[in-house]
């Protein structure tokens, strides 16, 4: 057992703790996750989505995986984009999570949709796939979940191919004269509204807190390059709410 510590929200613990408390707010949220999502972002969360997957120009043989894709928003449009029952498609998109309850949501939500893709049960920070395989990583707001990010970067520059990109999606530091206003919806109105509609007021403030902790976009850009992707930049959206990180691997 290491002594190692790190953050769950704002609270230090062991690093041994977190893939467990994390994924105890993930079971607790995911029966209400697309609906808190709606009400949490006044449904933005959809346009930054389609924002990503409109920057992943991929081509009909491309092979790419959704990494945290939960309940399968990023996995559905990437799958429309690619036309995944199309003849020409010759490629192969996989949906993955290492949270039962939101991958059974998310596969659920493909079936209804008619995408019929792999769901797949795996941990970022070990990915079950031979090197150089991807053409595409797509992450949306699932690194800052994660207990080990450098880990679960490294483990996704591995698994790319020569060329390959990744496409984060991540909360990140909004625009300083926002802030005193963002911290009041965030900290004062988010964890109310989990407790209103998910009755689960703690989930919603460890998901305000990680926020909080996750580091800001120069910091996630230094980490991107340190474990070696290239031409990596970020894009903020609705002024650093959210940002777009971009790296390849060369
Ligand atoms: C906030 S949800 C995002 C879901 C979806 N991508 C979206 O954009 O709506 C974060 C997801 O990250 C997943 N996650 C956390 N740690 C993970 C890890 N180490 N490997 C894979 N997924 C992880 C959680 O289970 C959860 O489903």
């Amino acid at each position: 057992m290491t002594n190692k510590k790190t953050h769950f929200g704002f609270s230090e613990i062991n690093i041994s703790q977190k893939a467990g408390k994390v994924a105890s707010v993930f079971h607790s949220v995911a029966s209400n996750y697309d609906l808190m999502n709606d009400l949490m972002s006044f449904g933005m969360h959809h346009i930054w989505k389609k924002f990503l997957v409109s920057t992943c120009h991929v081509k009909k043989d491309a092979r790419i995986l959704d990494i945290a894709g939960g309940t399968a928003d990023l996995s559905i449009l990437l799958a429309k984009k690619m036309g995944v029952h199309s003849s020409q498609f010759k490629g192969q998109l996989i949906h993955s999570d290492i949270n039962l309850s939101m991958l059974n949501i998310g596969r659920n939500k493909l079936i209804d949709e008619g995408i019929f893709i792999p769901s797949l049960l795996c941990d970022a920070e070990s990915l079950p796939f031979s090197d150089n395989y991807f053409d595409c990583v797509t992450i949306g707001f699932g690194i800052r979940n994660m207990t080990d990010k450098k880990k679960a970067l490294s483990e996704i520059y591995r698994v790319l191919s020569p060329g390959g990109k990744i496409l984060i999606l991540e909360f990140s530091k909004v625009w300083r004269p926002l802030q005193f206003f963002y911290d009041q919806f965030s900290f004062k109105l988010l964890p109310k509204l989990g407790k209103l509609f998910a009755k689960d007021e703690l989930s919603y403030q460890y998901l305000v807190e990680s926020i909080r902790m996750h580091p800001d976009q120069e910091s996630l850009k230094k980490m991107m390059e340190e474990e070696s992707f290239s031409k990596v930049e970020f894009l903020n959206l609705s002024s650093g709410v959210v940002a777009i990180h971009v790296g390849y691997k060369f």
